[in-house]
């Protein structure tokens, strides 16, 4: 039984699993406290963490009716992560390892989106492709075991979810702009205007997204403001089109074993997994779907809320590490 807590970014997150079981996975989202500043402002961040990091953790362990007492050990995000945030979360485990007399692990974020596959109902074991897409990280994941991936390839530049959410900015759609962009696309037509398709000549499995935030500008300026507005829907439909459309050409480069660091003995994987909170958009979701079934491989969707950050994934990638005991852990400082 495993207690974990995670704060790297926006999101006041603490978890009880068992096993591979979710006891409880609460998460208190900030996004309105940022939303009227079109981003996380990351003091604003850290200060809500440290309001909201004691009641959250009590309701972990209140909805898995267990005592700190009872958990076998706890797990907490070292990095990558807003420096003052992950404060937040590494000093409160800390403070509740050493009270509890009970060792403590931490764990890489990125590590936790690719956990979040361990967890049940259906746990997905290695080997298999992962693509981790977030609002601060893109990146496909080879996952050869447990406890560590290797990086295929990854954003040269601004990360997708950081993508929609400049692109969601520019249109007025607000914050957090991947939902946002996702619900304006539904009215649009995702070929009414054509956004580079970045990278895809590179043989590399790398990203690159910042082209596509410039395109998207110049498009709005050509359009003016009364124009944008009315073309919103259109505007948004094909932007979550091109972000999806060069997520989709790495990932089936990579499935095929397309990369120039990493060749498969088969040739390429044999099961692909999602996640990040861009994870949780439907058009990606889809064509993920779609693609995998041409390609006949298995697929591993997890649940729209084991995408976006949350504390049950750093437990389950914990599940694989060996955790520091007393007083090892205490000079620990988080990776910003
Ligand atoms: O993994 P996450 O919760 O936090 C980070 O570690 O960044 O991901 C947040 C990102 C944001 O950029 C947000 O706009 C994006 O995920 N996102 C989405 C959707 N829901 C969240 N992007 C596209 N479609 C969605 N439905
Ligand atoms: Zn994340």
């Amino acid at each position: 039984m495993i207690l974990a807590v995670e704060t790297s970014c926006d999101d006041t997150c603490a978890a009880v699993i068992e096993g591979a079981t979710i006891r409880s996975n609460v998460i208190s989202s900030q996004a309105t406290a940022h939303e009227r500043f079109g981003g996380i402002v990351p003091e604003i961040a850290s200060r809500h963490h440290l309001e909201l990091v004691n009641p959250i953790v009590d309701a972990a362990l209140a909805e898995a009716a267990v005592g700190l007492d009872e958990v076998d050990s706890l797990a907490v995000t070292r990095g990558p992560g807003l420096v003052g945030a992950l404060l937040v979360g590494v000093s409160t485990a800390k403070a509740l390892a050493a009270a509890a007399g009970k060792p403590l692990a931490g764990v890489d974020h990125l590590q936790g989106h690719v956990a979040a596959n361990f967890l049940a109902p259906e746990p997905l074991e290695p080997p298999f492709l992962c693509l981790i897409a977030s609002g601060g990280h893109t990146l496909l994941a080879g996952v050869t075991s447990h406890d560590r991936h290797e990086v295929l390839g990854q954003t040269l530049d601004d990360a997708a979810g950081e993508a929609l959410d400049k692109a969601a900015r520019l249109l007025g759609l607000g914050y957090p702009g991947g939902p946002a962009i996702e619900r304006a696309a539904g009215d649009g037509d995702p070929e009414a205007f054509e956004f580079p398709l970045a990278m895809t000549n590179d043989p590399r499995l790398d990203f690159s997204f910042s082209g596509l935030k410039t395109a998207l500008l110049y498009a709005v300026r050509e359009l003016g403001d009364e124009g944008a507005l009315d073309r919103r829907a259109d505007l948004a439909a094909s932007f979550q089109s091109a972000v999806v459309d060069q997520l989709l050409v790495k990932l089936r480069r990579a499935a095929r074993g397309g990369s120039k660091r990493r060749r498969l003995p088969g040739g390429g994987w044999r099961a692909v997994a999602l996640g990040g909170g861009v994870a949780a958009n439907t058009l990606l979701r889809d064509r993920v779907a779609a693609l995998c079934e041409r390609e006949g491989l298995e697929l591993k969707l997890v649940d729209r809320e084991l995408c976006t950050d949350n504390a049950a994934m750093i437990g389950s990638a914990a599940r694989y590490l060996e955790p520091t005991r007393y007083p090892g852990y205490l000079e620990w400082e988080p990776r910003a």
